[in-house]
């Protein structure tokens, strides 16, 4: 052991169904240096203070996958994890994983696990009959770096712990399994049939594309894109995907412009392409995103972010040919459809750049992870120029210009924040919003022991599996109410609708009275401005 001694206190989970009628959780007070990890603190423990405490490990190296527990509430090895990097307040959780039966303290029944991965057939099959062989079939390069990538996978299980779906519904395979099957639909010297078809039957599409898996894995598995999104993408090109609910959408946008229906006037058409109504010159100029769900039907949202604006002495441009993000095709597979709408959009982006105005700023979370991530790779293939930066409005406001503190007014309300995994997607830490929420003079804050907890409204998931997006709102909002908030505030269009629309289902049925859906934006307007009223989020019924 090398380094200073730091006192800590670490509470473990225990459990011994032979003697315990209940778990429980034990306080151990140690030390440790800066290299000490989780698993050697709990190897001292049961070296030096209880023998009893049970875990397992064997390589002590991220080889095994064997030491894998939940941490502060999030999954991943014991013995790659240092307890310097996780302490909070000087105090450490360690449970066992979740979704799998304590045998005892931190050691888990795998058996569900391990199925769903036997249920994959995690082996290549080959094709006896072919005759004689000739070679090895060139792998495109994708394929190539995909395969290895798979095959990375230790069986840990810290994805299939910390997955969101598998919570509210065990008849979902789960991310290691889905990481198999990648593993073989990129093998070109796997020969069976139907891998793809089995993948949409076991709950392809039932994932939100949240990447907690990916947050989990010790091996930093690309899950959400080159697993999820690219099996989705395969499924489409073999013609067993997507579900017919996600080519409705594509109809949508393809017959009327956006992914959902206009109600009111759209915001595009309510505001003028130039809008600065202070006095002098800005600080800065921007070119405003809306996306359909801002400009449809949430207008009063793009009124709030241009009150911000005008408060911060920005000018905004709100370019109208400007159209739909895509973020439904590429998240359902139909990525071969995205051609018209990075064009479309990057050539409005690179015109305004053109001019100097090359901060282009998204207000929804979703077009906000799509240009950075998925936009950059396709406008490469199609020849489209990149000359402008794509900023989400929250990390503008925090990163790019020196906000206007002094004129906002206390709001009296006690919160906790929802960060959407889009923008999780787009690399933005949960702490620029949460810093910026507590700008705002008489906001309580409270914070979530672990982000991550899905709304369920993304990955096309609200519009095929409604009953399961709906299962894991609810569950969002219940866990805000254990922690005694009076609302979740969150900063993007679809969370918000798929909380508008269950907290509306609980309500009519009397299981919630007086919990609130705060817009980010619109409470900031608010309190830049109280006579500005924040309206409510029309759901996705109110079409
Ligand atoms: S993205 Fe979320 S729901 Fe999908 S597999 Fe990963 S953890 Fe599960
Ligand atoms: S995908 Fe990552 S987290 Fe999941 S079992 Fe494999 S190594 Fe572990
Ligand atoms: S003990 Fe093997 S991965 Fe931790």
């Amino acid at each position: 052991m090398r380094g200073d001694f730091v006192k800590f206190k670490l509470t473990v989970f225990r459990f011994n169904p032979a003697n315990d009628p209940e778990p429980h959780y034990q306080n151990f007070d140690l030390d440790v240096t800066e290299d000490t990890t989780v698993l050697e603190a709990l190897l001292y423990i049961k070296e030096n203070l209880d023998e009893s405490l049970t875990f397992r490990s064997s390589c002590r190296m991220g080889q095994c996958g064997s030491c894998a527990v939940r941490i502060n509430k999030r999954a991943g090895l014991a013995c790659k994890t240092f307890v310097k990097d996780v302490l909070v307040d000087g105090s450490l959780l360690v449970e066992p994983l979740d979704h799998l039966e304590v045998i005892r303290d931190l050691v888990v029944n795998m058996d569900p696990f391990f199925q769903s991965i036997r249920a994959v057939r995690p082996w290549r099959i080959t094709d006896l009959t072919a005759g004689e062989f000739m070679g090895i079939p060139k792998i495109p390069p994708q394929d190539l770096e995909q395969m290895i990538e798979n095959k990375q996978c230790i069986l840990c299980a810290a994805c299939y712990s910390d997955c969101n779906v598998i919570d509210v519904d065990r008849t979902f395979l789960g991310p290691a399994a889905l990481v198999e099957i990648c593993r073989f639909i990129c093998d070109p010297l796997d020969a069976s049939e139907g891998r793809l078809r089995e993948a949409v039957d076991q709950g392809l599409f039932k994932c939100p594309v949240d990447q907690e898996c990916e947050v989990a894995c010790p091996r930093k598995i690309d899950i959400r894109r080159s697993v999820v999104e690219y099996l989705r993408y395969r499924s489409v090109v073999e013609g067993v995907g997507p579900l017919p609910q996600h080519r409705a959408i594509v109809q949508s946008v393809l017959e009327t412009g956006g992914s959902v229906p206009v109600i009111g006037t759209p915001a595009l058409d309510l505001f003028p392409e130039y809008i600065k109504n202070f006095e002098g010159e800005p600080q800065d100029e921007i070119v405003l995103f809306t996306g359909c769900i801002i400009n449809r039907r949430q207008q009063p949202v793009a009124k709030a972010i241009i009150e911000i604006f005008q408060n911060n002495r920005v000018a905004v441009h709100l370019p109208k040919g400007q159209t739909c993000c895509g973020s439904p095709f590429m998240r359902t597979g139909q990525r071969d459809a995205m051609k018209p709408f990075v064009t479309k959009n990057f050539t409005i982006f690179n015109e305004y750049a053109e001019k100097g105005i090359g901060k282009v700023l998204t207000s929804c979370s979703g077009c906000n992870s799509t240009f950075r991530k998925d936009y950059p790779k396709l406008a490469k293939e199609y020849g489209i120029p990149i000359n402008f930066e794509i900023y989400d409005v929250g990390e503008y406001m925090e990163r790019k210009i020196r906000l206007n503190t002094q004129d906002l007014k206390p709001i009296k309300v006690k919160l906790m924040y929802h960060y959407p995994c889009h923008i999780m997607a787009s690399g933005l830490e949960e702490e620029i919003y949460l810093n910026l929420i507590q700008k705002i003079p008489g906001v309580e804050l409270v914070r979530v022991p672990k982000s991550g907890w899905c709304c369920g409204g993304g990955g096309g998931v609200r519009s095929a599996f409604p009953e399961l997006a709906d299962r894991l709102a609810s569950r969002r909002i219940e866990i805000a109410q254990e922690f005694g908030v009076s609302g979740l505030v969150t900063n993007c269009p679809f969370c918000m609708l798929q909380f508008t629309r269950v907290l509306e289902q609980k309500e009519k049925k009397g299981e919630i009275v007086g919990f609130k859906l705060y817009d980010f934006y619109q409470l900031f307007a608010e309190s830049y401005n109280p006579s500005y009223k924040s309206e409510k989020t029309l759901s996705f019924e109110d079409s």
